[in-house]
């Protein structure tokens, strides 16, 4: 059997969290990729002196050869450009499809088994783009984003109820942008409908506040964009292919008429485990909820019909 590999390319903020965590987590051997010379193999020596400290066997290892990546289990790709003050997702779109086709040719290259994670923004065009170039099969490539915007949902949750938020479950669904979809209807604390425990004016503030939390981090930052709640986000998916979890969990995964989307990648429900989409979940939304779901599909097919006109 041995340890499973785990790449993660990118070696940025939420490249080196995912490689940190996943070592953390004792998930399996990680490989850190980057164009940058030493600075992989910098990070990825000290996290190894790290995981010493702690006894955690998983071996890390910096690289800029993607030789080292060679029959990955799982890819996270990260590598890409992130947002500055006043910038959307989707102003990334050129630069960042340019990366990420030429990273996931390399993948399909090296590793042409692995499961394929996605979290390059604008989060749904770039899956898209990664499932087109290596032509994987649907279920072996997804994005991450609704684990980490119904983190968000929950945080705030927890936040206004002063409650614990272990028992905050909640979900985002929709592209991973403003018009996301954070779902009153699978929204619960410890099994009681959030709608009756928040009033409806303070749950839309919190809804609206969760549809732009990326971009008030960003604003706060001033020079990059989160990274330690994407990178546990992406580390759930990770965990629950490795581990054959079977978790239900929402993201960004190819419709081909679920919710009545065809074609692209935007968030849903999904069943993750070994075979990495195993399952697309179709919740009853109400009519409210379908119909912002569907508009946020259009957007993010509005986004993919831009990157084909680019060339991609
Ligand atoms: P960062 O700037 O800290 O790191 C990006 C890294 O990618 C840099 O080290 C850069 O050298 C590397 N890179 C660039 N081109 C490359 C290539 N061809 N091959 C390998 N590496 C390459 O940015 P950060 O904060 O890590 O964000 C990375 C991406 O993730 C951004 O596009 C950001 O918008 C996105 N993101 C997505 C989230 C989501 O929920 N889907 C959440 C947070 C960030
Ligand atoms: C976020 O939502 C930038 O997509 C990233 O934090």
């Amino acid at each position: 059997m041995g340890r499973k590999k785990i790449t993660v390319v990118g070696a940025g903020h939420v490249g080196e969290h995912v490689a940190w965590f996943c070592a953390m987590k004792e998930l399996g051997d990680v490989v850190l990729i980057d164009i940058i010379e030493g600075m992989p193999q910098g990070k990825a020596l000290d996290m190894s002196q790290a995981v010493t400290l702690e006894g955690w066997d998983s071996r890390v290892v910096g690289t800029n050869d993607y030789a080292d990546t060679a029959d990955s289990d799982v890819v996270v790709i990260t590598a890409g450009l992130p947002r500055k003050p006043g910038m959307s997702r989707e102003d990334l779109l050129d630069a960042n499809a340019k990366i990420v086709k030429a990273v996931s040719e390399q993948v399909a290259k090296y590793s042409p088994n692995a499961t394929i994670i996605t979290v390059t923004n604008p989060l749904d065009a770039m899956t898209y783009l990664c499932q087109k170039v290596t032509g994987f099969p649907y279920n072996r490539v997804f994005g991450q984003a609704g684990n980490l915007d119904s983190a968000r949902f929950r945080c705030f949750i927890a936040m206004e109820l002063n409650c614990s938020v272990e028992d905050v479950q909640a979900m985002v669904l929709g592209g991973h942008g403003d018009s996301m979809v954070p779902l009153r209807t699978c929204t619960n604390v410890s099994g009681i409908p959030v709608t009756q425990l928040i009033p409806d004016d303070r749950l839309e503030a919190i809804i609206q506040r969760t549809r732009v939390g990326g971009g008030e981090i960003v604003k706060l930052l001033k020079t990059g964009s989160a990274y330690y709640a994407p990178a546990l986000a992406s580390v759930e998916m990770v965990e629950a292919v490795l581990l054959d979890k079977k978790r239900i969990m929402p993201c960004s995964a190819y419709c081909q008429g679920e919710y009545g989307i065809s074609d692209i990648y935007v968030g849903v429900p999904v069943l993750v485990g070994e075979g990495g989409v195993e399952k697309i979940v179709e919740v009853q939304l109400t009519d409210d909820e379908l119909a912002a779901l569907q508009k946020s599909a259009n957007a993010v097919k509005e986004t993919v019909e831009t990157m084909k006109k680019l060339g991609y």
